[in-house]
């Protein structure tokens, strides 16, 4: 299968992430165009969405199903979420002179999970990283997001940190990373189109 993967510009990237993540029920807080832009401007970013058809469409519709947004993160964050994240990472992730890249958001709409959207747009995202020269990706999550785990596992992440939450061991967040080393490539498995969007 040819994976049909689109790479966005800020603004029009934040809108089409804003209209995907209506169709997510497990995302409690989902992320407004305009807080999208705002982390996003200003530093080294990548917006991607995959593109596959309807089911029994027939006119043979193709729509985003699935979305991968991440960004640089720095030693020196002024964003007080950021300079978090980098405080709890800091002892587990090498920081200087290394560029590191943070997989902030991503998901693929259920009707089309299982699918290999999401190992397309992750190794579509290696891909890029590489070429910009970054050295590592990070990503965090929860243990009790057992299906975005099990994709990490699959996608060869490695658990770098656990935070135990004080009351409830699925909301504990777990930290996981990838190095990217040049053999990464060729274990890349999807075949794939990327366009640039023009809007
Ligand atoms: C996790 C998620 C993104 C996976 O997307 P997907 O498009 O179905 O993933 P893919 O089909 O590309 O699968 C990638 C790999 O992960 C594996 N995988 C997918 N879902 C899995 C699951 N639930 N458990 C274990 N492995 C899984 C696949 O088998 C595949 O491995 P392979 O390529 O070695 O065969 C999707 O289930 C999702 O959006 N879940 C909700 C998002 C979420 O929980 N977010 C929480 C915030 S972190």
């Amino acid at each position: 299968m040819e994976y049909n993967i689109t790479q966005y510009e800020l603004e029009p990237g934040a809108l089409e992430i804003q209209y995907i993540e209506e169709n997510f029920n497990e995302f409690p807080r989902k992320k407004t165009a305009a807080e999208i832009v705002e982390r996003l401007q200003g530093r080294a970013h990548l917006i991607l969405l995959a593109n596959a058809p309807i089911a029994d469409d027939e006119q043979g519709a193709v729509v985003p199903v699935s979305f991968k947004v991440a960004h640089e993160i720095k030693l020196d964050e002024q964003d007080p979420k950021l300079a978090d994240l980098v405080h709890r990472l800091r002892d587990h992730v090498e920081f200087p002179d290394r560029r590191i890249l943070y997989t902030w958001i991503g998901g693929t709409r259920r009707d089309w999970r299982g699918q290999g959207h999401f190992r397309a747009l992750t190794e579509q995202q290696e891909h890029w990283a590489m070429e910009q020269g970054f050295d590592e990706i990070v990503v965090k999550t929860k243990n009790r997001f057992y299906d975005m785990r099990g994709t990490l596992d699959h996608l060869r992440f490695e658990v770098v940190k656990y935070e135990r939450h004080h009351l409830d061991n699925a909301e504990s967040k777990v930290y996981l990373t990838k190095k990217l080393l040049p053999e990464i490539i060729g274990r890349h498995r999807s075949s794939r189109t990327v366009t640039q969007a023009t809007i």
